[in-house]
């Protein structure tokens, strides 16, 4: 039984009530942060559901949406020096909110990117083409910094989503890629292992075209979306 007049029992809820009163400005971020979440993925789900009636395949495989742990989010604004506040979070990070697309096809991805920018609602903020232009390290994928506006019951707020748009070989090579850079005391030789990784972009890279232009003999031409874009 809690004792509500005990003064030790006042003490905490009294500093219970103050820690939350100061994490509710994060809270509120982080809800506003799902909610454009969503609102892209959907918007997503709408285009490949749409495309998918036209060309009769999905244009994507799968989609995945997270949103930046609190541990994680700490970490990058200490590691860029930002000061720790819900104002400057929103300023300066462009991935809390996060989509990764996975596409069987490079043209794919870019219908989808460019049908999905071509919406009135959205903000091209930033667009890096990693496919066009590779890392250094052979890392290989499409991504938009995106702002969408969400509607809460006071007022509209744009919000930031990063999107990352992959083929499913590009995003095998990353979940592996991501493992050697994370894995600490690997025993064996590091560079040797980034070289052939390197090898292993290039060759997935020819394969995705080389699978793409096989499918486009067996489609026939079919698909009113085709765009070349390599
Ligand atoms: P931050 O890295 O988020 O500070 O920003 P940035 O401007 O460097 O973003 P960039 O677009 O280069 O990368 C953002 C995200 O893409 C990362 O968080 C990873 O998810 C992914 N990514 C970028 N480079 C690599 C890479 O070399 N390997 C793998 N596996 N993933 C990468
Ligand atoms: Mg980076």
């Amino acid at each position: 039984m809690i004792d509500l007049k005990d003064n030790d029992t006042k003490e905490l809820l009294r500093s219970t009530s103050e820690i939350l009163e100061k994490t509710r400005p994060f809270s509120e971020l982080m809800m506003r942060y799902r909610c454009a979440m969503l609102e892209v993925k959907t918007k997503l789900d709408v285009l490949n559901t749409q495309l998918s009636l036209e060309n009769d395949r999905n244009p994507f495989e799968s989609i995945s949406c997270r949103l930046k742990t609190v541990p994680s989010i700490i970490e990058k604004v200490n590691r860029k020096g930002y000061e720790l506040s819900a104002e400057s979070i929103e300023r300066n990070l462009n991935d809390v909110a996060g989509i990764r697309v996975i596409c069987s096809f490079p043209d794919d991805i870019y219908i989808l990117a460019d049908e999905l920018c071509s919406q009135d609602d959205i903000r091209l903020i930033e667009r890096k083409d990693y496919i066009k232009n590779p890392k250094p390290n052979g890392y290989r994928s499409l991504h938009l910094i995106l702002e969408i506006p969400i509607f809460l019951m006071t007022e509209k707020k744009f919000m930031r989503v990063e999107v990352q748009f992959r083929t499913i070989a590009m995003d095998f090579w990353a979940s592996l890629e991501h493992k050697v850079k994370y894995k600490k005391n690997i025993e064996t030789d590091v560079d040797k292992i980034s070289a052939e990784l390197k090898e292993c972009a290039e060759e997935i890279s020819r394969l995705d075209l080389k699978m793409q232009s096989i499918h486009r003999r067996i489609d026939n031409g079919g698909s009113k979306h085709r765009k070349s874009n390599n």
